[in-house]
């Protein structure tokens, strides 16, 4: 089942292998950690995941960050970096809070220019523009490691990194949170090879459903600021039959506590519409950002 579904991911990312570990959270650990060390240094987004900060932590390699998205501050970073032996980029593909897109064009293009490897953790970005293309995400450019979980799009658990057949046997035998830990169960790896096919047939009405507005992704914040608010506004959707999760700090700087709201394809232009309504009562114009 395991090989199976490492077979489907590589096929789906378009990589030569790939290798699933026992969630998201232990695929950037592991990755991170094995590629870097001490007389390296791992640059990152200041808005990368969680689980990215962790493993940049445990691998020692020296951390730097940098603005959000700023491309120049990247370069001025990378301009500065040859005195490590090696330097890694880390960016979320869509990130996970506010639901943008990252300049990852651009972000490879520094990342070739300065010698650096690119990793990207595609997350929220896996299952939904894979091969879509159209000015969305990857292309064809150079990305070394594909991280990505099956707790997203494909609703089950564990995580993966795709890229070539080096990478992966390398990871298979240097990342710690994949050898010193209990494997996927093989029921997780069967609900995520089911999913990658219902995926696949049902994406074009996800992608009609986020035809809405200048949004491209299916992650919208509404940012209301307080977390008092946001978990009202959220339980009152919630009374309305509407489900939309309250984010509130640590996961998000404090005073940008949001809803975050979720597009899937089983939505329908109903559902969108009773949502929009119900937001547009709940929440008066000069609050929506
Ligand atoms: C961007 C991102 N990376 C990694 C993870 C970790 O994945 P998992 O929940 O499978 O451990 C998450 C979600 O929790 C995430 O949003």
């Amino acid at each position: 089942m395991h090989q199976q579904l490492e077979k489907k991911l590589a096929k789906l990312k378009g990589t030569e292998a790939a290798i699933v570990f026992p969630t998201g959270y232990m695929a950037n650990v592991g990755t991170i950690s094995a590629l870097v060390d001490e007389k390296d240094t791992v640059i990152i987004d200041r808005l990368n995941h969680a689980s990215i900060i962790d493993a940049c932590k445990l691998s020692k390699a020296k951390l730097q960050v940098y603005p959000h998205k700023d491309m120049k501050a990247l370069e001025k970073i990378l301009q500065k970096s040859g005195k490590y032996q090696k330097r890694l980029i880390v960016t979320d593909h869509v990130f996970s809070m506010d639901g943008d897109i990252a300049p990852v064009a651009e972000i490879a293009k520094l990342a070739e220019k300065y010698d650096a490897m690119l990793m990207t953790d595609d997350a929220h970005y896996t299952g939904i523009y894979e091969g879509v293309g159209a000015g969305i995400g990857v292309g064809k450019e150079k990305v070394e490691v594909r991280m990505g979980t099956l707790s997203k799009a494909l609703g089950s658990l564990g995580g993966f990194v795709c890229g070539s057949k080096d990478l992966i046997d390398y990871l298979r035998n240097k990342a710690r949170s994949f050898i010193y830990t209990t494997a996927l169960p093989p029921a997780n790896c069967a609900a995520a090879i089911a999913a990658i096919d219902l995926i696949l047939e049902t994406r074009p009405k996800l992608l009609k459903n986020l035809e809405i507005g200048h949004w491209k992704t299916p992650i919208i914040p509404i940012i209301l600021g307080s977390a008092e608010k946001t978990l009202e506004a959220s339980q009152k959707l919630f009374d309305q039959g509407i489900f939309v999760s309250a984010i509130r700090p640590p996961t998000v700087p404090k005073g940008q506590a949001r809803l975050r709201i979720t597009i899937t394809a089983q939505h329908t232009k109903e559902d969108l519409k009773c949502l929009a309504s119900s937001l547009q009562e709940l929440i008066p114009p000069a609050e929506k950002q």
